[in-house]
């Protein structure tokens, strides 16, 4: 079985768009998405159409999609995630923010390898930066194998013989997992990199090899750029997805 493992889209259409045309999401037999779908970029409603449109999907949702989906308030962000969350609002037909809403909370167990959260295992909306917190998250797994995002940051982090520890996330990496270890991965943000490499990234999981492979690729930042300077929102935002922080 081929999966696609991708995170924070953040309303980054270009980006969504070049991972579904990648040639390596070819013939994947599922998709499963780490939350996050949109708030920060331009094109909330062409993302949430887009997604919609995407076969074999399993999904959780991000603190960003339940602010922009009206079950909680934009008062808990950051001046600039506010912004752009109350702006995304404006743009939501009915229609998308139902879609959205109905976004299952984290963590789902999607089957006997893999569950899915977008902060932690033990709380939606934790970051999780550590070892600690990441063997924390891997104790209250029911699987092998969990995938989480949040961070916008690549990283894998695995136990074995009780100790948790991590491997930094480079560009076509290989990795074989081994059967008596467990594994927490973050395969970084599609729509806003955050590890000082503005190219989207993401994973391919494949069971029958028991095999992950991080595949980073460029999309065409100048037009998210434009539009985000176009549609009024916070210059920073544009910025950062050519710095990558
Ligand atoms: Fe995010």
């Amino acid at each position: 079985m081929k999966y696609i493992i991708f995170s924070d889209v953040h309303s980054n259409l270009e980006a969504l768009q070049a991972l579904l045309h990648h040639k390596k999401t070819k013939g994947a037999d599922k998709f499963l998405f780490l939350g996050d779908m949109v708030g920060y970029g331009p094109d909330p409603e062409k993302v949430i159409k887009l997604f919609s449109q995407i076969k074999n999907l399993h999904l959780v949702r991000g603190n960003h999609d339940k602010v922009i989906a009206d079950l909680e308030p934009s008062s808990l962000f950051n001046p600039i995630a506010a912004v752009s969350a109350e702006w995304s609002k404006t743009r939501l037909s009915d229609k998308d923010r139902r879609f959205i809403k109905k976004m299952p909370r984290g963590p789902q167990v999607i089957d006997r390898f893999i569950t899915i959260c977008h902060g932690s295992s033990f709380d939606e909306d934790y970051y999780i930066f550590s070892s600690f917190e990441a063997s924390e998250s891997i104790k209250l797994m029911n699987t092998a194998i969990g995938f989480f995002g949040h961070t916008h940051y690549p990283i894998l982090y695995y136990t074995r013989n009780e100790k948790t520890d991590s491997l930094p996330m480079k560009e076509n990496t290989k990795i074989k997992l081994d059967a008596n270890t467990r594994y927490l991965i973050n395969p970084g943000s599609i729509g806003q990199p955050r590890d000082k490499n503005p190219a989207s990234s993401f994973i391919i999981f494949n069971s029958d090899k028991m095999e992950i492979q991080f595949i980073r690729f460029p999309y065409e930042i100048k037009s998210t750029q434009e539009k985000i300077m176009a549609a009024g929102l916070p210059e920073i935002l544009a910025t950062r997805l050519e710095t990558g922080i």
